[in-house]
């Protein structure tokens, strides 16, 4: 029996963290059954060469997978005929309607709760990012316009994964992050259809409290206080700036891990981008690709595992002997990885 994962480095600083997680994968030993890699293109090199950003033997080989693991795409910020961001295409495709993204930042002693410890979970199939955008010309000039699509499925799934996830910690807190006192009809549903969802549940979620705050004011107070948060849900959009934002309370974007999870499927991601400023000069942080490999043998069901790495990574940040530029350190990708190899 193996483990089979998919591997789509994809571009820029992708190709040098991606290969940093494998290496800690194939480090773990008979805690996991033996990996087996499937390296697969996608991204805009591939577009470039190809032009497809996500050639279809990707997706097929993909759904013969337990797991896979995604680096980065250099998306282009100018619309380009025929160019759509594989990582968009791919959570559609293999149905990953939850990018849930844990950030936690690392105590100086490690019997301290951490400052921060929260978990965005983000509806990753729609809201602006179904990306039907049309340009019109009117009276005013050029017109541009969006869809934003919000469905009751979505939300109540998402809804659900945001109640599970709260379950198996310690503080059982869902807070809603929404702005249906402006957006009634689509923040609404997402809000009162999340709302519901105790009242569904046969009292599985009678531990949870839920709790709902506004975004523009849970940014603010996530920036305050961030221990106020235990598990955040939101959709696509705010779930994605809320990440980032949350990223910056512990350091780093190089540290923060994600999953993209569906029914079947799970596939890790840092949430960083491609990095064009550090690409290729061998300093790109490795962690949070390492960390999001962890995650994505949680959701496969090996928790201890994915605790080792997770605690070898911790030590490593912990000593701050080894860390890379964006932590204030001089080390490269990979002296940290192999400080976290000796750690494991
Ligand atoms: P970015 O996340 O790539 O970089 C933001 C800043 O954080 C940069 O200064 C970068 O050097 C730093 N940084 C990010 N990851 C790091 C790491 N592991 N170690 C050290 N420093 C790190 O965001 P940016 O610059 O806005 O986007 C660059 C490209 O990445 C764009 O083409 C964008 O479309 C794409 N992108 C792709 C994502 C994905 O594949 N899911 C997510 C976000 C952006
Ligand atoms: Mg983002």
């Amino acid at each position: 029996q193996s483990l089979k994962i998919g591997l789509i480095p994809a571009d820029g600083i992708g190709k040098e963290v991606i290969p940093a997680a494998r290496r800690v994968l194939e480090a773990i030993g008979s805690d996991i059954p033996k990996p087996e890699f499937v390296p697969l293109l996608a991204g805009w090199e591939v577009f470039v060469r190809d032009g497809t950003a996500l050639p279809e033997e990707t997706v097929e080989a993909l759904r013969e997978c337990d797991g896979a693991l995604f680096g980065a795409v250099s998306s282009p910020s100018r619309r380009v005929t025929g160019y759509s961001s594989p990582i968009v295409a791919l959570r559609k495709e293999l149905d990953l309607y939850a990018n849930v993204r844990p950030v936690i930042s690392v105590s100086a002693n490690p019997d301290d709760k951490p400052a921060v410890d929260l978990v965005v979970v983000r509806e990753n199939t729609e809201c602006l990012y179904v990306k039907q955008e049309q340009l019109v010309h009117s009276e005013n000039g050029r017109e541009a316009r969006a869809i934003r699509l919000i469905t009751e499925r979505a939300s109540r799934r998402i809804g659900k994964m945001a109640f599970e996830i709260a379950l198996s910690r310690p503080r059982k807190q869902v807070t809603i992050v929404h702005k249906s006192n402006v957006l009634t009809i689509t923040d609404g549903l997402f809000r009162e259809t999340i709302r519901q969802i105790p009242s569904e549940s046969n009292g599985r979620y009678d531990s949870v409290k839920l709790e709902e705050q506004i975004v523009d004011s849970a940014v603010y107070r996530l920036f305050r206080e961030p221990q106020i948060y235990d598990v955040m849900v939101a959709p696509n959009l705010y779930g994605d700036i809320l990440s980032d934002a949350a990223a910056a309370l512990v350091g780093s974007l190089g540290l923060v891990p994600s999953v993209n999870a569906g029914d079947k499927f799970v596939m890790g991601e840092p949430v960083h981008g491609s990095a064009p400023d550090i690409e290729g000069k061998g300093i790109a942080n490795p962690i949070a690709a390492i960390r999001s490999a962890a995650l994505m043998l949680r959701h496969l069901g090996y928790a201890a595992p994915a605790h080792r790495i997770d605690r070898a990574v911790d030590q490593v940040i912990r000593e701050g002997q080894v860390l890379t530029p964006d932590l204030g350190g001089k080390s490269s990708t990979d002296d940290v990885l192999n400080a976290v190899l000796k750690k494991l």
